[in-house]
């Protein structure tokens, strides 16, 4: 049989990865695909010196690819959202399947992208966007189909949690650690889109798309980043049983749908609390499954190029039969909900705050007066006395509240934020139990 014709856009790091565990694994994948599959064509800027193609044609323009008659699958591993996007609709307008890893281009373009592949009775598949090697989308598209997905929640931005680990472990200062994430190559060509919580938003965005039947709503979604985590924080979290974790929620109750990044404390004996560095880590609740959790390398060449390798399989599988694929975001189209994203104002979460006080007389009582008149119950608290060397003998009061309405606690911290006894702004991170 005639092998599989692959495109490669882009010969980066996902890029340069994909072609050698094709070239790698080869023997393997066409013993379990029936068929052999060959790079045919590359399009790249430029060939480093450690790059080897072989015979492979190459081309500088992206679009010969994809308006190559030979090629059947084009890989979109350019990244970035225009020309990417361009790419895509390129070529499935020419009737050629398409692997992406991009989750910006479709975390924000996906919706239109599925329904013109879907008019031209194609495939784009996008396991690698989210989680790297981690087959999350599989699992949830097709391994938990059965069930009513009511929550997730991951560590789905390796820079982040290599960040955040660092911190804690070490001491290491935040701008320190970015750096090193850096120079290791894990974080974004703009790092704001890691600590900001961008591209873990983006991330998200198709997590729950696909766990919920909703449409891709990357806008709505609520970022806050971890810049403002303090190495105080992150000890003062661990004296009370928590870790600090830069988590990527969505769960689906009555009112609507929670679609948030923040930095979140939750119990260091959940085991995604115990996952480190740059791996990543998705839990996911099913109402028949219960809690089931993924781990594995969120970033990196072979990685990503694992997820990749295996959509080319399994797009290679389907060509002949592309209507009875796994629909894009694993419902039919004409059965997406329309549930709406809850404004984050609306959503119900535990906190951990930290009020940072003047050594003063009734600052203690002053604050859980303020707590108790909006009904909101303290489950822990403490208080750390000034330093030594502080000459205005600050001290920290750290707060472990119950569950209340986001803006309740907002109008609670404002109320507190204005005591003459406070020094600046309080310090607050929702707390998660991780269960339903
Ligand atoms: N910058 C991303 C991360 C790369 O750190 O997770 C993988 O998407």
């Amino acid at each position: 049989m005639k092998p599989i014709s692959i495109g490669i856009c882009g010969l980066g790091t996902v890029g340069y990865g994909s072609f050698s565990v094709i070239e790698k694994n080869g023997s393997e994948i066409a013993r379990r695909l029936g068929r052999e599959i060959v790079v045919s064509h590359i399009a790249t800027r430029s060939i480093k010196e450690h790059q080897h193609i072989g015979e492979v044609k190459v081309s500088q323009d992206v679009m010969a690819v994809a308006d190559d008659p030979e090629v059947d699958i084009v890989l979109e591993l350019i990244g970035g959202y225009d020309l990417a996007k361009e790419l895509v609709l390129r070529a499935i307008s020419n009737g050629k399947h398409v692997v992406t890893a991009n989750k910006a281009l479709i975390a924000v373009h996906g919706n239109e992208i599925f329904s013109a592949a879907s008019e031209k009775n194609v495939v784009v598949a996008y396991e690698a966007a989210v989680a790297g090697g981690i087959p999350i989308i599989k699992a949830l598209r097709e391994g938990l189909a059965a069930n009513h997905i009511q929550w997730l929640a991951g560590i789905i931005n390796g820079t982040g949690n290599f960040i955040l680990s660092e911190m804690g472990d070490k001491g290491s200062e935040f701008a320190n650690v970015l750096k090193q994430a850096q120079d290791l190559g894990y974080a974004e060509a703009d790092p704001t889109f890691d600590v900001e919580g961008i591209d873990a938003a983006h991330k998200l965005t198709i997590l729950a798309a696909i766990a919920f039947g909703i449409p891709l709503q990357f806008d709505k979604a609520y970022t806050e980043g971890i810049s403002n985590i303090t190495i105080e924080d992150i000890r003062y979290a661990e004296e009370l049983g928590y870790r600090i974790k830069h988590l990527g929620i969505a769960r689906k109750s009555e009112q609507g749908i929670e679609l948030r990044v923040h930095p979140t404390l939750i119990s260091q004996d959940t085991l995604i609390a115990n996952v480190n560095g740059v791996m990543n880590a998705v839990m996911v609740q099913g109402d028949a499954v219960g809690p089931t959790l993924y781990y594995g390398a969120g970033a990196g060449a072979q990685a990503t190029a694992s997820a990749v390798v295996a959509d080319v399989i399994d797009v290679a599988r389907m060509m002949s039969s592309p209507e009875n694929s796994v629909p894009a975001l694993g419902f039919r189209q004409d059965s997406l909900s329309d549930l709406s994203i809850l404004p984050i104002n609306e959503i119900i979460s535990a906190y951990y705050l930290r009020v940072v006080a003047k050594d003063k007389a009734g600052v203690l009582s002053d604050i859980t007066e303020i707590l108790g008149d909006f009904n909101i119950n303290i489950e822990a608290v403490i208080q750390k006395e000034p330093r030594v060397h502080d000459v205005e003998q600050n001290l920290s009061v750290v707060i472990l509240t119950d569950e209340i309405k986001e803006s309740v606690m907002n109008t609670a911290i404002e109320k507190i934020e204005a005591l003459n006894a406070i020094g600046g702004k309080v310090a607050r991170i929702r707390m998660d139990r991780l269960e339903d």
